[in-house]
Protein backbone atom coordinates (compact mmCIF):
# COMPACT_ATOMS: atom_id res chain seq x y z
CA UNK A 1 0.00 0.00 0.00
CA UNK A 2 1.20 3.61 -0.84
CA UNK A 3 1.83 5.11 1.72
CA UNK A 4 0.31 8.90 2.48
CA UNK A 5 1.53 11.98 4.43
CA UNK A 6 0.31 15.50 5.14
CA UNK A 7 4.07 17.29 3.86
CA UNK A 8 7.41 16.35 2.34
CA UNK A 9 9.08 17.32 5.62
CA UNK A 10 7.11 13.78 6.62
CA UNK A 11 8.41 11.95 3.84
CA UNK A 12 12.37 13.01 4.48
CA UNK A 13 11.16 11.86 7.68
CA UNK A 14 9.98 8.97 7.63
CA UNK A 15 11.90 7.07 4.57
CA UNK A 16 14.93 8.74 4.04
CA UNK A 17 17.64 7.36 6.04
CA UNK A 18 19.91 9.07 8.89
CA UNK A 19 23.41 9.97 8.22
CA UNK A 20 23.43 8.42 4.23
CA UNK A 21 24.35 10.24 0.97
CA UNK A 22 22.11 12.28 -0.42
CA UNK A 23 21.59 14.62 -3.30
CA UNK A 24 18.95 17.22 -3.90
CA UNK A 25 18.90 17.63 -7.93
CA UNK A 26 17.64 20.88 -8.19
CA UNK A 27 18.28 23.34 -5.27
CA UNK A 28 17.42 27.28 -7.09
CA UNK A 29 17.63 29.49 -3.97
CA UNK A 30 18.11 26.49 -1.41
CA UNK A 31 15.08 26.70 0.83
CA UNK A 32 14.52 22.59 0.34
CA UNK A 33 18.12 21.45 0.82
CA UNK A 34 18.02 23.46 4.32
CA UNK A 35 15.19 21.40 5.29
CA UNK A 36 16.56 17.89 3.70
CA UNK A 37 19.86 18.99 5.44
CA UNK A 38 18.23 19.59 9.38
CA UNK A 39 16.01 16.33 9.18
CA UNK A 40 18.19 13.75 7.83
CA UNK A 41 21.73 14.79 9.07
CA UNK A 42 23.65 13.21 5.83
CA UNK A 43 27.33 12.48 6.18
CA UNK A 44 27.37 13.87 2.63
CA UNK A 45 24.48 15.87 0.68
CA UNK A 46 25.08 17.34 -2.70
CA UNK A 47 23.18 20.21 -4.00
CA UNK A 48 23.19 19.75 -7.73
CA UNK A 49 22.28 23.35 -9.91
CA UNK A 50 23.58 24.71 -13.32
CA UNK A 51 21.83 27.86 -12.28
CA UNK A 52 21.77 28.33 -15.82
CA UNK A 53 18.97 30.48 -16.31
CA UNK A 54 18.03 34.47 -16.30
CA UNK A 55 19.24 35.88 -12.44
CA UNK A 56 20.53 32.20 -11.84
CA UNK A 57 23.27 33.90 -9.97
CA UNK A 58 20.92 35.27 -7.00
CA UNK A 59 19.61 32.06 -6.76
CA UNK A 60 23.05 30.90 -6.26
CA UNK A 61 24.17 32.85 -4.10
CA UNK A 62 21.28 32.56 -1.56
CA UNK A 63 21.73 29.01 -1.48
CA UNK A 64 24.94 29.54 -1.26
CA UNK A 65 24.50 31.76 2.30
CA UNK A 66 22.09 29.72 3.33
CA UNK A 67 24.44 26.38 3.48
CA UNK A 68 27.25 28.54 4.74
CA UNK A 69 27.70 26.81 8.03
CA UNK A 70 27.31 23.14 6.52
CA UNK A 71 29.83 23.24 4.07
CA UNK A 72 32.28 22.29 6.17
CA UNK A 73 30.01 19.26 7.97
CA UNK A 74 29.42 17.50 4.18
CA UNK A 75 27.45 19.87 1.76
CA UNK A 76 28.92 20.34 -1.36
CA UNK A 77 27.78 22.59 -4.21
CA UNK A 78 27.88 21.06 -7.99
CA UNK A 79 26.99 23.63 -10.47
CA UNK A 80 26.39 20.93 -13.10
CA UNK A 81 23.47 19.58 -14.88
CA UNK A 82 22.63 16.14 -13.17
CA UNK A 83 22.87 13.46 -15.91
CA UNK A 84 26.00 14.95 -16.71
CA UNK A 85 27.19 14.65 -12.68
CA UNK A 86 25.66 11.17 -11.76
CA UNK A 87 27.35 8.84 -14.06
CA UNK A 88 30.62 10.56 -12.49
CA UNK A 89 29.64 9.20 -9.29
CA UNK A 90 30.86 5.71 -8.44
CA UNK A 91 28.31 3.21 -8.73
CA UNK A 92 25.97 2.93 -5.78
CA UNK A 93 27.75 6.23 -4.26
CA UNK A 94 24.02 8.49 -3.87
CA UNK A 95 21.91 6.55 -1.29
CA UNK A 96 18.94 8.66 -1.68
CA UNK A 97 17.85 12.06 -4.08
CA UNK A 98 15.47 14.56 -4.57
CA UNK A 99 14.62 15.41 -7.94
CA UNK A 100 12.89 18.73 -8.74
CA UNK A 101 14.66 20.37 -11.84
CA UNK A 102 12.60 20.54 -15.27
CA UNK A 103 9.23 18.84 -14.74
CA UNK A 104 9.21 18.06 -18.47
CA UNK A 105 8.69 14.86 -19.40
CA UNK A 106 12.29 14.42 -21.92
CA UNK A 107 14.73 15.59 -19.13
CA UNK A 108 12.73 13.80 -16.51
CA UNK A 109 13.17 10.44 -18.41
CA UNK A 110 16.89 11.37 -18.83
CA UNK A 111 17.07 11.65 -15.31
CA UNK A 112 15.28 8.61 -14.21
CA UNK A 113 17.82 6.83 -16.49
CA UNK A 114 20.79 7.98 -15.01
CA UNK A 115 19.74 7.64 -11.89
CA UNK A 116 18.33 3.80 -12.47
CA UNK A 117 21.59 2.81 -14.06
CA UNK A 118 24.01 4.58 -10.80
CA UNK A 119 21.91 3.26 -7.80
CA UNK A 120 21.74 0.22 -6.14
CA UNK A 121 18.50 -1.28 -5.00
CA UNK A 122 17.09 0.16 -2.23
CA UNK A 123 18.49 3.50 -2.73
CA UNK A 124 15.48 6.04 -2.80
CA UNK A 125 14.19 8.44 -5.44
CA UNK A 126 11.71 11.12 -3.98
CA UNK A 127 10.36 14.57 -6.00
CA UNK A 128 8.62 17.64 -6.25
CA UNK A 129 5.51 17.82 -8.03
CA UNK A 130 4.33 14.37 -8.56
CA UNK A 131 1.45 15.79 -10.74
CA UNK A 132 -0.25 17.12 -13.94
CA UNK A 133 -0.21 20.81 -14.24
CA UNK A 134 -0.64 22.96 -17.27
CA UNK A 135 3.16 23.87 -17.53
CA UNK A 136 4.47 20.27 -17.62
CA UNK A 137 1.89 18.25 -18.02
CA UNK A 138 2.10 14.54 -17.28
CA UNK A 139 6.11 14.90 -17.27
CA UNK A 140 6.56 13.99 -13.63
CA UNK A 141 3.98 11.53 -13.67
CA UNK A 142 4.83 9.64 -16.62
CA UNK A 143 7.73 8.77 -16.22
CA UNK A 144 7.79 7.69 -12.58
CA UNK A 145 4.92 6.04 -13.33
CA UNK A 146 6.33 4.03 -16.26
CA UNK A 147 9.01 3.00 -14.24
CA UNK A 148 6.54 1.56 -11.77
CA UNK A 149 5.00 -0.46 -14.04
CA UNK A 150 8.32 -1.50 -15.52
CA UNK A 151 8.71 -2.83 -11.86
CA UNK A 152 12.09 -0.72 -11.62
CA UNK A 153 11.08 1.22 -8.89
CA UNK A 154 8.45 0.39 -6.39
CA UNK A 155 6.65 3.70 -4.98
CA UNK A 156 6.32 4.23 -1.16
CA UNK A 157 4.38 7.03 -0.27
CA UNK A 158 3.13 10.52 -1.48
CA UNK A 159 2.73 13.70 0.26
CA UNK A 160 -0.70 15.44 -0.17
CA UNK A 161 0.34 18.67 -0.57
CA UNK A 162 -1.53 20.49 -3.13
CA UNK A 163 -0.82 21.22 -5.80
CA UNK A 164 2.99 20.07 -5.37
CA UNK A 165 3.04 16.09 -4.23
CA UNK A 166 6.11 14.55 -3.50
CA UNK A 167 6.86 11.17 -4.16
CA UNK A 168 9.30 8.69 -2.73
CA UNK A 169 10.12 5.27 -4.80
CA UNK A 170 12.73 2.78 -4.04
CA UNK A 171 14.58 1.40 -6.22
CA UNK A 172 14.20 -2.46 -7.31
C1 LIG B 1 11.84 24.25 -8.85
S1 LIG B 1 13.50 24.78 -8.69
C2 LIG B 1 14.10 23.83 -7.31
C3 LIG B 1 13.49 24.22 -6.00
C4 LIG B 1 14.08 23.54 -4.79
N1 LIG B 1 14.18 22.10 -4.94
C5 LIG B 1 13.25 23.84 -3.56
O1 LIG B 1 12.27 23.07 -3.28
O2 LIG B 1 13.53 24.83 -2.88
C6 LIG B 1 14.24 24.00 -10.07
C7 LIG B 1 15.75 24.12 -10.17
O3 LIG B 1 16.21 23.05 -11.01
C8 LIG B 1 17.39 23.49 -11.65
N2 LIG B 1 17.67 22.58 -12.78
C9 LIG B 1 17.16 22.65 -14.05
N3 LIG B 1 17.68 21.66 -14.79
C10 LIG B 1 18.53 20.96 -13.98
C11 LIG B 1 19.37 19.82 -14.18
N4 LIG B 1 19.44 19.19 -15.36
N5 LIG B 1 20.10 19.36 -13.13
C12 LIG B 1 20.02 19.96 -11.92
N6 LIG B 1 19.24 21.05 -11.68
C13 LIG B 1 18.50 21.53 -12.71
C14 LIG B 1 17.07 24.94 -12.02
O4 LIG B 1 18.25 25.66 -12.27
C15 LIG B 1 16.26 25.42 -10.80
O5 LIG B 1 17.09 26.11 -9.88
Amino acid sequence: MITSVPTRRDLYQQFLPQGAVGAELGVFEGANAYELFVLTHPSKLYLVDPYAFPGAEIAREKATALMQHTTSIGVEFVCQNDWDWIPTLPKGHLDWVYLDTRHQREPTVRELEVLLDHMDPGGLIAGHDFAINPMWGTGVIGPVLDAVQERRIELLALSEEFPYPSFIAKVL
